[in-house]
């Protein structure tokens, strides 16, 4: 017999959606629990979802180490810093990763039980539209049916695959695998030069591997502002990278020990390379196998994702979606934002999430950053705007330490001035982006930016200089 538990608000996945949401809930005074059925590398089960185990955080430490491995040959040299033969310890460098990653997922552990919220590890699945069958990973006898009025989806996102060519983790790999990886590849093919492919890629890259981008568009990050795509496809095309554009793979062939990838280009010429290993990086799918929505009646739409209003109700009464499984980015910092909200719109509260303002980053060296709405977006929607650029180059702590590439601009509306959008290719992008998401917030207009004392000697002196800019009255320039 199952066991049977009842609780206020039920949440099932613990990525950064459902364990945010669960906090909030029960700081709201919910009982509350969480099913979550992520297992890590050891077989235990873990909380923190995609983004803890598999996503932002390992890849973001295996960016930082790489670019200060990086930054020894190519950065320090001209600060007049020389190493001897410098060397890369993989499993050192993974290790490190792992331990962070392990700190990280056990303080969710910790502020669970702080907030006395219930995990249940192992797959969630639907009974009813009020009830969730919990199937432990080790003995699928000791089943729990627990019980809620509310009951909030977060199962996030898979990545996608592609039939023709199926993951086998020894030479083919997806973004999970690739952060993985023991031993410096020769030589690294990645299927999709977005945002994984080119996080991934550089890692690999500045550690020595010979990387190669397959993209299927032919224009590099179609999504972003026009300018920063050309910038960036030119630098990190001069870091090494090497992005190929308008190619379709037609097949992967793993052989004794590497791979042979046949593509197609544009012009319909077929090519083939070989590589050590290759990686899949093509798009993340919402993840809803198991969950047992078959027995309440809801429906995935053509993207596999959980329809929802703005407010993240399902068409079920005290049912909500959140984070990557529903419409939006795909984005650890939206899933959070969704899961407070629903989280207090249960307790009664009429919270509001800006979906306007939702900051994106590429952390590619130099990172690229934006939020709102990109000069092409304006222009289809007849939009009357400005722009304000200021470089990089022109800012004194750029060239103190020796960080010189890119630009920060600005786009405001003409008559009004308020800011529409920001586009940014710098490095800190990630940290000077928020500057203007919160002068968005608060509709603010360029001239506020323009007006506001920014320190010296700082980056952020560009995105003061990119709002004087705006209406051609910047100092530096
Ligand atoms: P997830 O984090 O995917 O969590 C869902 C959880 O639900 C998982 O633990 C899963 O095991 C569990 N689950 C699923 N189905 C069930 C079920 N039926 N029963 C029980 N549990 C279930 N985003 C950023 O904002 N910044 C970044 O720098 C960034 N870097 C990334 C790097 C990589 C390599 C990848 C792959 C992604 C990255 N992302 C990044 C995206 C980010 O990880 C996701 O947007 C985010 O994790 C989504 O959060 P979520 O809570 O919706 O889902
Ligand atoms: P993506 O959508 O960013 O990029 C996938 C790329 O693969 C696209 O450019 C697409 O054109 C290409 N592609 C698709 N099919 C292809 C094929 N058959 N052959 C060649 N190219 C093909 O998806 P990605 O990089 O997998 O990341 C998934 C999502 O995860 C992102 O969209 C983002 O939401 C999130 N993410 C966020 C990060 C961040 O915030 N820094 C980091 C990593 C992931």
């Amino acid at each position: 017999m199952p066991t049977r538990s009842e609780f206020d608000v039920i949440v099932i996945g613990a990525g950064p959606g459902g364990y945010v949401a669960a906090i909030r809930a029960a700081q709201l005074g919910f009982k509350t629990a969480c099913v979550d059925r992520w297992l890590n590398a050891a077989g235990k089960p873990a909380l923190g979802g995609t983004c803890l185990n598999a996503g932002c955080i390992p890849s973001k430490a295996l960016l930082d180490s790489s670019l200060h491995y990086h930054n020894l040959s190519h950065l320090l040299p001209a600060h007049g810093i020389q190493a001897g033969a410098v060397m890369i310890d993989v499993p050192t460098m993974q290790a490190r990763k792992d331990k962070i990653v392990t700190i990280l997922t056990s303080g969710i552990k910790g502020l669970f039980k702080k907030n006395k919220i219930t995990w249940f590890p192992g797959q969630g699945s639907f009974l009813s539209s009020n009830q969730i069958v919990v199937s432990p990973h080790q003995d699928s006898n000791d089943r729990s049916v627990l019980e809620a009025p509310n009951i909030i989806i977060a199962t996030g996102s898979v990545p996608m695959a592609l039939p023709a060519i199926p993951v086998d983790n020894r030479y083919i790999f997806d973004s999970t695998g690739a952060l993985n990886f023991q031993v410096r590849p020769k030589s690294l093919g990645i299927i999709g030069a977005g945002i994984i492919g080119l996080e991934l890629g550089s890692v690999w890259n500045r550690l020595g591997s010979k990387v190669v981008l397959l993209e299927a568009n032919q224009e590099f990050l179609i999504d972003i502002d026009r300018e920063i795509s050309k910038e960036a496809h030119k630098i990190l095309k001069k870091q090494g990278l090497d992005i190929q554009l308008g190619t379709s793979v037609e097949s992967a062939t793993p052989t004794e020990d590497s791979v042979t990838i046949d593509y197609k280009k544009i012009n319909g010429e077929i090519q083939s390379i070989q590589v050590e290993k290759l990686v899949v990086a093509c798009g993340r799918y919402p993840a809803t196998s198991g969950l047992g929505l078959e027995n309440i009646g809801l429906k995935t739409d053509d993207q596999g994702r959980i329809d929802v209003n703005d407010d993240c109700c399902t068409k079920i009464k005290g049912i909500y979606a959140i984070g990557d499984v529903v419409r939006g980015p795909m984005l650890a910092h939206k899933a959070s934002e969704e899961g407070i909200a629903v989280a207090e719109r249960i307790a009664g509260q009429i919270p509001s999430v800006s979906h306007e303002t939702i900051p994106w980053v590429i952390y590619t060296h130099p990172e690229i950053a934006w939020v709102g709405k990109t000069e092409q977006m304006l222009k289809d929607n007849d939009i009357s705007f400005r722009v304000g650029k200021f470089p990089l180059r022109a800012i004194g702590r750029a060239h103190a330490s020796g960080e010189t590439d890119g630009f920060i601009k600005i786009l405001a509306h003409t008559e009004t001035d308020r800011i529409l959008g920001a586009h940014l290719f710098s490095t800190h992008a990630s940290e000077l982006v928020m500057e203007i998401v919160t002068a968005m917030e608060f509709s603010a207009s360029s001239e506020d930016i323009a007006r506001t004392i920014h320190a010296h000697p700082t980056l952020s002196e560009a995105t003061h200089e990119a709002a004087l800019a705006v209406h051609g009255r910047t100092i530096h320039l």
